[in-house]
């Protein structure tokens, strides 16, 4: 396979959101820092929207790498589609307690006492909900009263919502704008640009282990740019596909003829 052919040790264009291959483009680096400011000054709601692909899961992964776990304490829920009591239960359980009972009422009750048990203890709590366009009307109501939860001086916890373009469409209904006033932080995740690009392929080959071989051509990349509109999955997929095109013809050079066949195959 390719990967032994070019010297890789792994594969570089891999679509695990793993946040090792990171790179910060000009939108990422944005976006993680609007996630920083949010996170550190307490901004209770913070939301990041981006479109299928471009690095939201990615990006979460790399801010929970960052918090210190001397502070932070972090309950990310990933899988949004669920009841009311499951949330809480979810929440609970990220956080490492046992779940006392299965009632709301109750389940409310604990996770008030769990969150200021650690605040006193000196800890932040955030709380991450990724694929947050998943979100019924009634869960981000619900996650609107846990945002509620506060003390005299703060908040209880600090709330990101992660999604896809349709979470922005769902928070500008009018049944939530009780919610929408209170997202002080709000960031929207674009696309890669050509340079950037560029930049972006060289560091995941870089990543892998790739010592300089094979070098994508200008056509290329360029070919790639406009077949992805810029959107790293689809980068991803095409480059993968493309690597294995010039391996098979032996080549050191992934050529815009390469990048075509990966566009048929996909
Ligand atoms: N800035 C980046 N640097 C390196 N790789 C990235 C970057 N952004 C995205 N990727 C890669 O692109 C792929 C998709 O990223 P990710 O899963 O984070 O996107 P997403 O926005 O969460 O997508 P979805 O909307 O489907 O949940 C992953 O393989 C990830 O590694
Ligand atoms: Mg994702």
């Amino acid at each position: 396979m390719y990967k032994e052919f070019y010297g890789f040790e792994s594969f570089p264009f891999n679509i695990t959101p793993n946040p090792r291959f990171l790179f910060l483009s000009g939108t990422h680096l944005d976006a993680l820092q609007h996630l920083r400011y949010g996170v550190e000054q307490r901004k209770g709601f913070i939301a990041l929207v981006g479109e299928v692909g471009c690095g939201k899961t990615t990006l979460c992964r790399r801010l929970l790498e960052e918090l210190d776990r001397e502070v932070y304490e972090t309950a990310l829920i990933l899988n949004p589609s669920l009841s009311e009591e499951q949330l809480l239960r979810a929440i609970l359980t990220e956080l490492g307690e046992a779940v006392e009972s299965n009632a709301k009422v109750d389940l409310l009750d604990q996770l008030n006492r769990v969150l200021l048990a650690r605040i006193e203890a000196g800890k932040e709590i955030v709380l991450i909900i990724d694929e947050a366009q998943n979100l019924s009307l009634e869960l981000l109501e619900q996650i609107r009263m846990l945002s509620n939860l506060e003390t005299d001086e703060q908040k209880l916890l600090q709330i990101i919502l992660m999604g896809q373009p349709e979470l922005s469409e769902k928070l500008a209904r009018k049944e939530l704008r009780q919610l929408r006033q209170r997202i002080l932080v709000y960031y929207e995740l674009g696309k890669l640009n050509l340079p950037e690009l560029e930049h972006y392929i060289h560091h995941r080959l870089t990543l892998a282990g790739g010592r300089g071989r094979p070098r994508f051509t200008r056509w290329a990349i360029k070919s790639i740019h406009r077949r992805s509109g810029g959107v790293p999955r689809l980068i991803n997929n095409l480059c993968d596909k493309a690597l294995l095109a010039a391996f098979v013809r032996g080549s050191d050079q992934v050529t815009w003829w390469d990048v075509r066949r990966a566009r048929k195959e996909l």
